[in-house]
């Protein structure tokens, strides 16, 4: 099937300027980046447009900065970027356009790297200013955007500069969108979803879109409480959204309407709050007590969702199924988490998970690496999932259109 946008094969980069979208919206404790996977995952598209003799110019933003602030600029990144590069020197330019960024990007030669200063510092970022999508655009010659975890934004340096620049997909955003294609727009049937989180309230989208997609939807996390509720379980002092009762009725309604297999919790790990190592009981869910908080899945429902996971071609997996930060109440998520790669790892199952929780449960787990594929992003993820068009994958498309 082909791919409905370019990738690094399909443009001549060769004693070019290639401008490169990345996230570099990675976590910083006193100066230090303590997870790299970001940074990690963009490396292999740099080092191919090196070899195919490019000189890359990677832009990134850093958190939501309000006007050019000190504390969020993208220097201490710098050392985790080398590092990712095999310790290859990267110049770095004090804003990212105007002079300094000028003079930087013009002394890079083939085979160079820089990096400009967080794109966030200047309004006409977030505003998708086409006055600064020039700016941007005339640093460089190929614009590739490698950021699928900010592809929800539409922002100057993932919208409007893909109008101005030949652009691609990195190696990163290929990887992930062929990731997700193969999950939801053209997947081995049966399908199955894994839902958790806290709330169905910033979930409903998700939930609507996810029930027209699939054959089978898990639903745990406090979230499963709401629908539980909804349908007269007693639900203790759980947390529930109440007022969403009937979003909730409707939910199951839709899942019937559209042969959607509805897994619901059947009995519950419950304690009469959330702390580590408190006194647990494992209850149906009829028999929640009114002092009692639902923290995990139990036993049977993990058993329930193993055996729709034996059945399923596919996965689609979004939301912790319990209170996983604070254990026992993790042992739900890592059990379903460590099925999960045991069928992917034998090849029964191509999963593919997302999300900044499910992301920090499947580490939890041990069990990152042995998925088909995990998502670094989190909005774009969800929004995904939700079914919208996401302004940095419609530029990739309205790109590749053009030619
Ligand atoms: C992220 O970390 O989720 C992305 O980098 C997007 O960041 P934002 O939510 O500040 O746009
Ligand atoms: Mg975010």
């Amino acid at each position: 099937m082909p791919k409905p946008f370019l990738t690094l094969d399909d443009i001549d980069v060769r004693g070019k300027r290639v401008l490169v979208r990345a996230d570099l919206n990675v976590p910083v404790r006193d100066g230090k980046v303590t997870d790299a996977t970001r940074i990690e995952r963009l490396a292999p598209t740099i080092e191919a447009l090196l070899a195919k003799g490019a000189a890359v110019v990677v832009m990134s933003h850093f958190g939501r900065p309000k006007g050019a602030d000190p504390k969020l600029s993208l220097r201490p990144v710098l050392p985790a970027l080398r590092t990712a590069l095999g310790g290859r020197e990267i110049a770095f330019a004090e804003d990212c356009v105007g002079p300094p960024a000028e003079r930087v990007v013009k002394a890079l030669r083939p085979g160079q790297v820089a990096l400009l200063e967080n794109l966030r510092f200047h309004p006409g970022e977030e505003e998708n200013s086409l006055e600064f999508a020039r700016a941007l655009a005339a640093l460089g010659e190929v614009y590739v955007d490698d950021a699928f975890s900010a592809a929800h934004r539409a922002h100057a340096s993932i919208a409007a500069i893909a109008e101005l620049l030949p652009a691609a997909a990195g190696r990163s955003m290929e990887a992930e969108l062929d990731a997700l294609a193969a999950a939801l727009d053209h997947p081995d049937r049966p399908v199955m979803a894994l839902v958790g989180g806290a709330k169905v309230s910033t979930k409903l989208d998700l939930l609507r879109f996810v029930i027209g997609k699939v054959d089978c939807l898990a639903i745990g996390g406090a979230m499963a409480n709401t629908l539980l509720f909804a349908q007269g379980v007693a639900v203790g002092r759980s947390l529930c959204e109440h007022d969403m009762a009937d979003n909730a009725r409707r939910l199951v309604a839709l899942a019937a309407e559209r042969g959607c297999r509805l897994i619901l919790p059947e009995d519950a790990v419950v304690a009469p709050q959330l702390a580590a190592g408190v006194a647990t009981q494992s209850v149906s869910v009829g028999a929640v007590g009114p002092d009692m908080m639902i923290l995990d899945i139990g036993a049977k429902t993990v058993g329930r969702i193993e055996a729709a996971l034996d059945d399923a071609k596919t996965l689609v997996w979004n939301g912790p199924l319990g209170a996983f930060e604070t254990p026992p109440f993790d042992r739900g998520t890592a059990a379903v988490a460590k099925k999960v790669a045991a069928l992917t790892r034998a090849g029964h199952l191509r999963s593919v998970a997302g999300g900044g929780d499910t992301v920090a449960a499947l580490a939890a787990a041990g069990v990152s690496d042995q998925l088909s594929y995990v998502s670094t992003a989190g909005g774009a993820f969800l929004e995904w999932l939700e079914g919208r068009e996401l302004p940095g994958v419609a530029a990739l498309a309205a790109a590749a259109r053009r030619g």
